[in-house]
């Protein structure tokens, strides 16, 4: 990966604790073998608020994956499919979630929303993912703003700035018509020429759909970009707004950034269908629990009916495991499968998620589970204290 791929893919908020915390709560749960089970054939499918899983594992929405690969929601979704493994599209995406349902191939997806200050964009987003065949929502409520990001900041690096993850607003007609009316308001001004700008607008004219030369004699590409960092995001989002989800999609909603039990009690209050524990791979607050601590507490406070996924800090099948013990209906996993398209592109992605899988299954035919809802609260123990990693 390029030094700026690598610092937002792998980087985190301040001072990494949070993806460190992430890491250290698997050391701190352990699994526990079971013996002469007759366990010989394992079932790795699974089913999430209606969507058919070939193993409790999804890929999570990750953004300005472009960064990465050219085509990367492409060579993800391909990768996907190939596995047999639903893809969560992120509403950074760097294709239009139309072009990477058709690269789905008939494998499910999901769509992640960030909530924008438009609400007919809101709308609009919402209503692309029904007609592209999405099966479930999954709004985001972590990253109302973006975290501190010191490997990003260091490189003055924000992909969004370059017209990096904006692909979903710049093939959507309601943002569309946003940007047009903001490049007709400032065509006129003035701006500071600097080879930096011009570096930029080049990045931005590049991305934006359309023709390279038509792109820099227009002010549309870098309208849209000033459009976005303008909407992207509500600060002010409130469980109202989730509450009028309802009303405006068919599809199943999932409030994914979930840490805190009353939060968890309170999305399932509001008509929530299903919670992802998470914090965002420690992308959002340095210094955060780590999401395994908040599984266990949350699926304590909603009790064992609704649906709760989780992610950050999965890396291995025995992960993946420990999670589902610990009260996991599915998991999703995000940095690992980039660094198998950094690494191979659909064809790496597809065989992360291969191994990982594997993995899996051989532990559960070691610990004697026949099935993903025979993984539970006993195969799992607390490491003793002080017992050293
Ligand atoms: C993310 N994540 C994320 N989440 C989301 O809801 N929308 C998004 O656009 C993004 N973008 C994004 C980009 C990159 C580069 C990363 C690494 C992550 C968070 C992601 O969905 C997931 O919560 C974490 O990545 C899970 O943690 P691990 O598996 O990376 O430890």
């Amino acid at each position: 990966m390029s030094r700026r791929a690598w610092a937002y893919v792998a980087g985190g908020a301040g001072q990494g604790r949070t993806m460190r915390h992430n890491r250290e709560a698997f050391e701190r749960w352990r699994i526990v073998p079971r013996m002469l089970h007759g366990v010989r054939h394992r079932e790795l499918g699974t089913e999430v608020l209606g969507t058919a899983l070939s193993a409790p594992l999804l890929l999570a929405p990750v953004g300005a994956a472009g960064l990465v690969r050219p085509d990367s929601d492409l060579l993800i979704a391909r990768g996907a499919s190939a596995a047999g493994t639903a893809y969560v599209f992120s509403n950074q995406g760097c294709q239009p979630m139309e072009d990477t349902a058709a690269a789905m191939n008939g494998t499910p997806f999901w769509y992640q929303l960030y909530w924008s200050t438009d609400e007919p964009l809101v709308d609009s987003l919402i209503q692309r993912a029904e007609a592209a065949g999405a099966a479930a929502l999954v709004v985001t409520v972590d990253t109302t703003l973006l975290g501190w990001r010191p490997q990003d900041l260091d490189l003055g690096s924000l992909p969004f700035a370059r017209g990096e993850g904006i692909a979903q607003y710049t093939s959507d007609p309601r943002f569309t018509i946003l940007a047009t009316e903001r490049a007709h308001r400032t065509s006129a001004e003035e701006n500071g020429i600097t080879v930096g700008a011009i570096s930029t607008l080049l990045a931005m004219s590049r991305r934006h759909p359309g023709r390279l030369l038509d792109n820099l004699r227009s002010a549309l590409p870098r309208a849209a970009v000033q459009t976005f960092l303008d909407i992207y995001s509500n600060p002010s989002l409130s469980w109202e707004h989730l509450a009028s989800l309802k009303e405006r999609t068919v599809l199943p909603v999932l409030v994914k950034g979930i840490l805190h039990p009353d939060d968890a009690r309170r999305a399932i209050d509001v008509g929530i269908d299903g919670i992802v524990v998470s914090n965002h791979g420690g992308r959002q607050v340095d210094n955060a629990i780590a999401a395994l601590d908040a599984l266990v507490t949350v699926r304590e406070a909603v009790g064992p009916d609704p649906v709760v996924l989780f992610d950050s800090g999965i890396r291995t099948g025995a992960d993946l495991f420990v999670a589902l013990a610990l009260g996991a209906d599915a998991c999703l996993l995000g940095r690992p499968h980039l660094y198998g398209l950094a690494l191979a592109g659909a064809d790496g992605v597809r065989q992360v998620i291969e191994n990982m899988v594997a993995e899996l299954d051989l532990i559960m035919g070691l610990t004697g589970v026949a099935a993903i809802a025979g993984i539970g609260r006993d195969h799992v123990q607390a490491a003793p204290v002080g017992a050293h990693h």
